[in-house]
């Protein structure tokens, strides 16, 4: 009910109670108890009598026509199912591509409520104000082929978070999405298959698109977010509809060709390309030098005292910088 209420007063304009419950269907109680669920989770409701209810702020909320109508006839590669709460995409998605859902299905969700992050990490989320979706994307290599695949979706991501304002956006080694105020979107890819394939990844993705302070007081690290880089509204069904487009042709290229194409541009975004870094091993040790790339399965290139040496894991900070 509660979400049924929050799309209803989406558009930030008044809408009286009666107006509301003819829209959904049900009674005025059942109204005042969906904006009274409604404000307990956040939301500003300002209500004035004789014209009713409204946000304080409008919301973009995730509609499946309006992401197709933008994909125009890429949208034939996409099954989309927006949710309004779910634990995680990710999650839910692996289950059903152990069910067999095709490739090309899109999972997407107001509110995640056990969102999950690289590194056993949670990822937090709140409703209009990130953007958390998972692709399923099936491949005919085994999964071991498929290294570097992370790099290339950060790839897609760059494209179209430039491509919606954000000309800043940059990438940190794996697969952080950075503008100069913090993170701004992650990636965490989990795979299903065997070894020689097929195989089938289910790609989640998270942006921050609205500063949101309940997300930032719940995070350890700087956050940024796409509407205070752009100064601008952003279209949370445009930006989905954007990153899809993008992500349909890098995976495309990949599966036919690996990471190697993209691998030029992917460097060309690298915050920390040619810089002096320490790269945190997962043990605990840090091996220094500076970094000299990718390689074609997406293992960073460190130039270090010891040579050349490919990196396949660690958290990367630029040497001397407060980490
Ligand atoms: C990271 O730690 O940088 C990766 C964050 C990935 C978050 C997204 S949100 C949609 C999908 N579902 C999840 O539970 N996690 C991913």
């Amino acid at each position: 009910m509660a979400f049924q209420t929050l799309r209803a007063l989406a558009d930030g304009a008044f809408h009286s109670g009666e107006a509301i419950a003819g829209m959904l269907g049900v009674t005025r109680s059942a109204v005042w108890y969906g904006i009274r669920d409604i404000a307990a989770a956040g939301f500003e409701i300002e209500k004035v009598r004789g014209r009713g209810y409204r946000l304080s702020r409008a919301l973009s909320l995730l509609d499946a026509g309006r992401v197709k109508d933008l994909l125009g006839t890429g949208s034939a590669k996409f099954v989309l199912e927006v949710l309004d709460r779910v634990d995680s995409t990710n999650t839910r998605l692996m289950l059903r591509a152990a069910e067999g859902a095709p490739s090309g299905l899109v999972l997407a969700a107001e509110a995640q409520t056990a969102g999950r992050g690289r590194r056993g990490r949670a990822w937090q989320s709140s409703i209009g104000s990130t953007l958390t979706f998972s692709l399923l994307w099936r491949f005919a290599q085994g999964a071991r082929e498929l290294a570097g695949l992370s790099l290339a979706v950060g790839v897609a991501l760059a494209r179209a978070l430039r491509a919606s304002g954000a000309p800043g956006v940059v990438l940190k080694w794996p697969n952080d999405v950075l503008l100069p105020a913090g993170k701004l979107a992650g990636i965490l890819i989990e795979m299903q298959g065997d070894v020689l394939g097929p195989s089938a990844a289910v790609i989640g993705i998270g942006v921050n698109v609205r500063a949101d302070p309940r997300v930032a007081a719940a995070v350890d690290q700087p956050m940024a977010d796409l509407e205070s880089a752009t100064g601008a509204t952003v279209d949370r069904n445009q930006l989905l509809a954007r990153m899809l487009a993008e992500l349909s042709g890098v995976l495309a290229q990949f599966a036919g060709s690996g990471f190697a194409p993209l691998r030029a541009e992917w460097q060309q975004l690298h915050t920390f390309q040619d810089r002096r870094v320490n790269l945190l091993l997962p043990d605990g040790e840090s091996r220094a030098g500076i970094v000299r790339g990718v390689a074609g399965d997406g293992a960073l290139l460190l130039e270090t005292s010891a040579g050349l040496q490919r990196c396949h894991s660690g958290e990367v900070s630029l040497r001397g910088a407060a980490a």
